[in-house]
């Protein structure tokens, strides 16, 4: 990454257009619609960010005018995995990036009551240790989500991974560097606290419902 970390392997997007979209995201008055576009248009942004390090290789190309080496990112395609349901609105933004990017999808939900992650779906490519991960999803709170991707990812092979948010909690980010301390965090925000409920605030509110109209 080309940003400086604020806290060991936690990274902050301060561009300002991120942080003017996220402003609209957080406004309750913004309907589902330009939502989720905001939603899309930061991944898309933040995923700028991400890669900024991919490695690259030199390839012999021509011009119409002479031969040159140019320079091309190497090794097996970059792996998108969204934490089903509200990572799956940062996965089209980040194609238009990253238009060959393979994605994965890992289904886990937020017991209500218990705050635990329940999964119910894993899948990603082959060759998993060869692959970067771009991990997907819009709010980390008390990082269970996250810690329970990450391990389901690291058990199938992955090595190279980063998670990518747009709200963070101190508590989450303190949990899922606490126990995945070799996985960088970019968020677009680092904001106050958690609610009784396990809510961010500020925040944004329920992701998921807000994306898919679904309250
Ligand atoms: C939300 C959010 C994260 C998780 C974060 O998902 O999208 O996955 O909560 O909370 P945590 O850090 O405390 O684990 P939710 O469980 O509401 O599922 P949904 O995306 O299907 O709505
Ligand atoms: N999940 C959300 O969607 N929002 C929060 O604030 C916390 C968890």
């Amino acid at each position: 990454m080309t940003t400086t970390p604020v806290l060991p392997g936690l990274f902050i997007v301060r561009h300002p257009l991120v942080q003017h979209k996220l402003t609209i995201l957080r406004d309750r008055r913004t309907p589902t619609k330009i939502f989720k576009e905001l939603v899309d248009e930061i991944a898309m942004l933040m995923a700028y960010e991400a890669t900024s390090d991919l490695a690259l290789e030199p390839v012999e190309i021509e011009t119409p005018l002479e031969r040159m080496t140019g320079r091309r990112v190497s090794g097996k395609k970059l792996t998108l995995v969204p934490i089903l349901r509200a990572g799956l609105g940062m996965v089209e933004g980040i194609l238009k990036l990253v238009p060959s990017a393979r994605v994965g999808h890992i289904g886990l939900y937020r017991d209500h009551e218990t705050l635990e992650p329940v999964d119910y779906y894993f899948k990603i490519p082959a060759d998993a240790g060869e692959r970067d991960f771009l991990l997907l999803d819009p709010m980390l709170a008390t990082g269970g989500s996250a810690i329970a991707a990450i391990n389901s990812l690291k058990k199938a092979g992955a090595v190279r991974i980063r998670f990518l948010c747009l709200v963070a909690s101190p508590l989450g980010v303190e949990r899922v560097r606490a126990a995945h301390p070799d996985v960088p965090i970019l968020c677009a925000a680092l904001d106050r606290e958690l609610n009784e409920r396990g809510y961010i605030l500020p925040g944004l509110g329920d992701a998921g419902d807000r994306l898919f109209g679904t309250r």
